[in-house]
């Protein structure tokens, strides 16, 4: 099974540079699933305005949106990393999300969020985008509260994994959570042939 971590935010001096590397170093040590970083970043696509992919299947006009969406498909579940802008998730994930659609259908997903909330707000708005899209938005996630921020940017060690021990057994929760969910979608998808 793989499972993609998708980093959302793509500003510079992005926080989401301090948490892909804990969440990718700890979902790489586990055995039950193989673990890849899809950064925005590396798929700059043009803004939507298109026909709905959900009528069109996989049929994108824009050769960035089929090597976006080409990669998204081979993912059995995804973990969302996002910041909250202004009370949302950042936009550049919507549009991500807009330019596609049959990828992620029956597929779960889970969220590792920062902000003054933990990125609570933002994540509960992606669990009800992730309905539209026909996934499984899991009920676990992890929430990166500003005492763990403020101690990141105050460190001469910023990168020192350390500053997220005490959200180890929220990620390894949502961790064993999305194994199961991963297993159960991917049988039934595989027995719908
Ligand atoms: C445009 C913008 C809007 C923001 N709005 C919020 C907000 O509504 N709630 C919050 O907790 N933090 C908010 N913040 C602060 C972010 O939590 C903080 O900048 C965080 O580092 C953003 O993640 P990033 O660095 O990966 O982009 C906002 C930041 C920006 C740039």
């Amino acid at each position: 099974m793989l499972l993609q971590v998708i980093t959302s935010t793509t500003r510079e001096g992005r926080f989401s540079e301090r948490v892909a590397p804990w969440v990718m170093d700890r979902l790489g040590q586990r055995d039950d699933f193989e673990v890849e970083l899809l950064d925005l970043r590396d798929h700059p696509l043009p803004f939507f305005d298109g026909d709905a992919p959900a009528k069109t299947g996989r049929d994108y006009a824009d050769d960035a949106v089929v090597r976006f969406g080409r990669v998204v498909d081979r993912a059995d579940g995804y973990v969302f990393l996002t910041a909250e802008y202004n009370h949302g998730y950042p936009a550049v994930l919507k549009n991500a999300l807009d330019s596609t659609f049959v990828e992620w259908r029956r597929k779960p997903v889970s969220f590792v969020g920062w902000g003054n909330t933990g990125g609570a707000r933002a994540i509960e708005q992606l669990r009800a985008v992730a309905v539209e899209f026909e996934m499984a938005p899991l009920r676990h996630a992890v929430h990166v509260l500003p005492d763990v921020m403020r101690a990141i940017f105050g460190s001469e060690h910023p990168g020192d994994l350390a500053h997220f021990s005490s959200l180890e057994p929220r990620l390894a929760m949502l961790a064993d959570d999305l194994t199961w969910w991963m297993r159960a979608l991917a049988t039934a998808r595989a027995a719908d042939g």
